[in-house]
């Protein structure tokens, strides 16, 4: 294996420096050097979508992403959507049950986000498009659904501002 180098990209608005091998997974990295075990790993292979996260503002299952690709590029993960109170996704997530066992919910929510973003108001079958990456292997999609739907109720403008606002550079 080719030898740690320093991998630089953005991680929720701040620019991080880490130490990785090249072609090292970048959920490894994030959950193992960054701490961010907000993203979920469940089957590993790119299927469940448990371990979404935006790349350069696109949805990507980070189990599948090099390290080496996130070079220089825009991370998001599911710790980069509340602030100081919880973001209207999550908070319908959990007002509609759409929170369930804790592995596919992140993802779940990271892909809503994304949703969102293109379409604040998507119709059911653009929620189900939105969100056939991510399975869920429990009690079915009804609530999750029914989440989305509310979220896309309760998100104002700033809300979606906030989303697709640029990455500040750190000193
Ligand atoms: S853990 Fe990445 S898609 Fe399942
Ligand atoms: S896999 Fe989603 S609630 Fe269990």
């Amino acid at each position: 294996m080719s030898a740690r180098t320093e991998i630089r990209f953005t991680v929720n608005g701040t620019e991080r420096a880490v130490p990785a091998y090249p072609m090292e997974r970048l959920l490894d990295v994030l959950r193992n050097e960054l701490g961010l075990t907000g993203t979920k790993e469940g089957c590993g292979e790119g299927e469940c979508g448990s371990c979404s996260v935006m790349l350069n503002g696109e949805l990507v299952n980070s189990c599948l992403v090099p390290v080496l690709q996130a070079e220089g590029a825009d991370v998001r993960t599911i710790e980069g959507l509340a602030a100081e109170t919880l973001h209207p996704v999550q908070k319908a997530f959990l007002e509609c049950g759409g929170a369930q066992c804790g592995i596919c919910t992140p993802g779940m929510i990271v892909a809503t986000v994304h949703l969102l973003r293109s379409k604040p108001k998507p119709t059911m079958e653009e929620i189900r498009e939105g969100l056939n990456g991510n399975l869920c292997r429990c009690t079915g999609y009804t609530r999750i659904f029914e989440a989305v739907k509310s979220a896309a109720q309760a998100m104002s403008s700033d809300d979606l501002k906030i989303l697709a606002a640029a990455p500040e550079k750190a000193e």
